[in-house]
């Protein structure tokens, strides 16, 4: 019987891997979350096909056991957001850092078979040319991106060094279901959401002209799966975006056009650590990994729309 553990599995994106390691017909499947971004909710529709362990990823001694003898640990737990991490460098710094480092050791202990790690392209910073590539040198501008840059040498050492089978997806602004839209370090096209549903214009930090490569859920959870089979990847690190890039001024006019509304957004201070443009060069992933995204932004976008009108409903009944 094939034995999954998804650490942040009651997050955005874990729980989107969990229902497609179960989509997919995964045998045991353990969700490890402190919910403290995650939220039980997130699970509901999975929660008599799951174990959950309500566990922080920094308790050496709880995670231990949980992951003993898995086929594959997904490490998705973490604080993920640029402006908390320089509102709270030393809670992220543990919990990205720290926690992080807890779950290899205790995968590498309780002799894991491989870790696919949720890194991130902040990692990249401002670099001189786009699509980004993982070849080029990393420029971190948060402290969130120093502490998922940590996590993807520690992955690396692991592997080379420590004997731990271990492979780095960087993921490039995940949007879809389930995001919080509810948190001042939410992601933009949660809060994007949440505005257009309200009639509210939503505020855009700088002058909107920032891009960054959109990637729909489900397809960064279908690429973390691949990543957990291909070979030959021991210790690497991919890039897992979609590969094409919208301006956030874009992504509202799109948004407008799909509901049939004009509301222009307000604009605010450009956000310090904020990176300037991000786009994915996708080849390595695409020819080692077999990354084939599905869904344009606009299809995300449409899905991620009716997802949210069906939450607000259900949130009033
Ligand atoms: C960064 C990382 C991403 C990581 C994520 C975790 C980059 C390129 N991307 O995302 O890989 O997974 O952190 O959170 O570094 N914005 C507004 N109005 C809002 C909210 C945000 O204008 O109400 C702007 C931000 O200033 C930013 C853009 O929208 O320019 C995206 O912000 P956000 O969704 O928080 O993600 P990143 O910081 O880009």
């Amino acid at each position: 019987m094939s034995h999954y553990v998804v650490t942040g599995g009651a997050g955005f994106i874990g729980s989107a891997l969990v229902g497609a390691l179960l989509a997919e017909g995964a045998g045991r499947v353990v969700v490890i979350d402190n919910l403290l971004t995650g939220k039980e909710e997130n699970l509901e529709e999975v929660r008599k096909r799951i174990e959950f362990h309500r566990t922080d990823i920094r308790c050496y001694d709880e995670v231990l056991p949980l992951v003993r003898g898995a086929d594959v640990v997904f490490h998705l737990a973490a604080i993920p957001s640029v402006p908390r991490s320089i509102a709270e460098p030393e809670l992220t710094h543990d919990v990205n850092v720290n926690g992080t480092f807890q779950v290899f050791r205790a995968c590498r202990d309780g002799g894991v078979r491989r870790v696919v790690y949720a890194a991130s392209s902040s990692a990249y910073g401002d670099t001189d040319t786009l699509p980004k590539t993982e070849t080029m040198p990393p420029r971190p501008l948060s402290p969130y991106a120093v502490q998922k840059l940590v996590g993807e040498y520690y992955a690396s050492v692991f592997c080379t060094c420590l004997g731990l089978e271990t492979v780095s997806i960087r993921y490039f602004n995940v949007y879809g279901p389930r995001q919080d839209p509810s948190s001042p370090y939410s992601g933009v096209i949660s809060v994007f959401m949440k505005a257009l549903i309200e009639r509210r214009p939503p505020t855009i930090f700088g002058d909107g002209e920032q891009s960054r490569d959109f990637t729909y859920v489900e397809d960064v959870a279908a690429l973390t799966l691949k990543a957990a089979r291909a070979s030959g990847v021991c210790g690497k690190v991919y890039n897992g975006g979609n590969g094409g890039r919208y301006s956030l001024n874009q992504v509202w006019a799109l948004l407008q056009r799909l509901e049939g509304i004009e509301l222009p957004a307000r604009y605010g201070p450009p956000r310090p650590g904020d990176v300037r443009h991000s786009q994915a060069d996708t080849t390595a992933a695409v020819r080692d990994l077999g990354h084939a995204p599905r869904f344009t932004l606009e299809e995300g976008l449409r899905r991620t729309l009716e997802w949210y009108k069906r939450s607000l409903v259900r949130n009033r009944a």
